[in-house]
């Protein structure tokens, strides 16, 4: 946000000057255009911009009833404990629009005044037709309309708890209540507080692969959409004759993405901030049948079908309550593509989840956001801590305060290729990055001083470790509990590795603030990062 103040000032100027030559209108919109949050593409990379320049989002979630104004004080206290850049908030459709047409942006107003008091970035989760594949955020108008705004149907003919994707008056009444919540957030947010918003929340089904209504079904038995048939190379036919086993799933996921991306782009129309959809899971290694995990959403077998039914959708993100490390980099894997940046909107908030921040940095990620991290009295100790006090937040703070003052300098290295990030794998203890004529080797757990030591991994695995080029022999380098250590990749040089000079510091924007020079104890065994937030730039030689 120092940022954003910066550009209020420089805008200003802009419009000073633009006004003077005659030029105003062209040149404050080319302004308004670079400083916009967008998500940008170069060489396979993506950045998030923010306020033009890339910006890595150091993020966590309230709980799903924390964006109450009376909440909000239970709220602010761990936003800076954790040392948040963003907070991700719910919107809610019952309370955004009680009546028809009526539209109370008072809480968005609040949410927005607020996050600026505490220099916070917000994304706003839009929670419309779907909330964990519920119509529960709906308001009375929709929720009392059966009629019109009807419910899922399963195979056997009984309603499930979600609401059908085939109802035009709920597409209509979504699609208007989103765009007039992107309407008054252009209006009231010129300093752009909000960097991106969800739209719906873990959208699908539970319950039933698909709506079986006769509404459904007759659009079932017709063919499936030109666009689709082209994404997807395949031939024209029916959804069964082109899909086969798997049409069930695809006509219901197409059939969301499409209502989806529709809504996205009315709110686009008129404030074209960076959307995203968030999944809930199938288990990456085993998925089970359809009918097991939440169907028609952005499961890792249907993102192709997203993209082709919802082009507004700059990005589809996982939900990642997996604490095995097998599967979350699996998913951070699935999810790693050449069409879709890569996000983590949710992830556990126990501790064992924060080390894979670094994982999320080595797939690219433009954010990482825990969920419930409030203390309005609700946990989810299924999938996360069992309470938020200081033990819970130490590892997420701990991450966020290291790369917090560096932030923009980590995005825009990423941006370019040049970083690399892993979190502790339990199976391993040691793990290479390649940077070519270089080799960072990573090594996890005490002791590890002398030679022939083995390192033994942590206990619980808590470690994770993040390198980035600089040049061809120096890098940026931190992690925590970790040994991070640099080899000559080409072993037939029999060439060894000395420091030149290993330097302890931080960024304050763009500057590197020097501390001092790590040497001795600090050098002699590799670098050793404890829960110290330490960062360090290193110049190679061999000898
Ligand atoms: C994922 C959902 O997206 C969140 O809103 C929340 O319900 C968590 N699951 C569980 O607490």
């Amino acid at each position: 946000m120092k940022r954003s103040r910066f550009f209020s000032i420089a805008s200003l100027l802009l419009i000073f000057s633009a006004a003077s030559f005659g030029t105003l209108e062209l040149r404050a919109q080319s302004r308004t255009n670079q400083s916009l949050p967008r998500i940008v593409q170069k060489d396979g990379r993506y950045a998030l911009f923010v306020d033009g320049a890339p910006f890595l989002m150091l993020g966590a979630q309230v709980n799903n009833s924390s964006a109450w104004p009376e909440m909000l004080p239970k709220v602010w206290p761990t936003v800076e404990k954790l040392h948040l850049n963003t907070l991700e908030v719910p919107i809610y459709w019952e309370q955004f629009e009680p009546q028809q047409g009526h539209f109370d942006p008072s809480v968005l107003h609040t949410l927005l005044d607020q996050a600026r008091q505490h220099h916070v970035h917000l994304v706003l989760l839009w929670f419309g037709t779907w909330k964990n594949g519920s119509g529960h955020y709906t308001p009375p108008f929709i929720k009392l309309d059966e009629a019109r705004v009807p419910h899922v149907v399963n195979a056997e003919g009984h309603k499930v708890d979600s609401l059908s994707p085939h109802s035009q008056v709920g597409l209509d009444a979504d699609r208007a209540a989103f765009t007039e919540l992107m309407r008054d957030l252009k209006a009231a947010d010129p300093q752009h507080t909000v960097i991106m918003v969800q739209v719906e929340n873990e959208s699908g089904t539970y319950g039933s692969v698909r709506d079986f209504s006769p509404q459904a079904q007759k659009l079932f038995a017709g063919q499936v959409p030109a666009v689709l048939l082209k994404a997807m190379q395949k031939q024209p036919g029916t959804w069964q004759q082109v899909f086969g086993d798997n049409a069930d799933e695809f006509f219901h996921a197409w059939s969301i993405a499409h209502y989806i991306g529709e809504v996205a782009a009315a709110g686009k129309a008129v404030y074209p901030l960076p959307m995203y959809v968030n999944a809930a899971l199938r288990d990456p290694l085993h998925p089970g049948k359809a009918n097991t995990y939440e169907s028609g959403g952005p499961t890792d077998n249907v993102i192709p079908i997203w993209k082709a039914a919802a082009p507004a959708i700059d990005l589809l993100a996982p939900d990642i309550y997996l604490p095995d490390y097998a599967r979350y980099t699996k998913v951070l894997d699935l999810y790693h593509r050449a069409d879709n940046p890569m996000l983590v909107p949710e992830t556990g908030n126990s501790p064992e989840y924060a080390r894979y921040f670094f994982a999320a940095l080595g797939h690219q990620a433009i954010g990482f956001s825990p969920f419930g991290m409030d203390t309005t009295g609700y946990v989810n100790a299924p999938i996360g801590a069992a309470r938020i006090d200081e033990d819970a937040l130490a590892p997420f703070a701990l991450n966020y305060s290291i790369f917090g003052p560096m932030d923009g300098v980590i995005a825009r290295l990423n941006f370019e290729g040049k970083l690399q990030a892993v979190s502790e794998d339990p199976a391993v203890h040691t793990q290479t990055l390649d940077f070519g004529k270089w080799k960072a080797v990573i090594s996890y757990g005490l002791p590890q001083f002398g030679n022939g030591k083995v390192p033994p991994g942590n206990t619980p695995p808590d470690g994770g470790a993040m390198v980035a080029q600089f040049g061809p022999d120096e890098f940026l380098v931190t992690a925590v509990h970790a040994r991070v250590d640099f080899e000559v990749a080409d072993k037939s040089l029999a060439k060894q590795r000395q420091f030149v000079k290993v330097e302890e510091g931080n960024y304050e924007g763009n500057n590197w603030h020097f501390t001092r020079i790590w040497n001795g104890d600090q050098t002699d065994y590799g670098l050793n990062f404890t829960s110290a937030p330490q960062v360090l730039r290193v110049s190679l030689a061999t000898y």
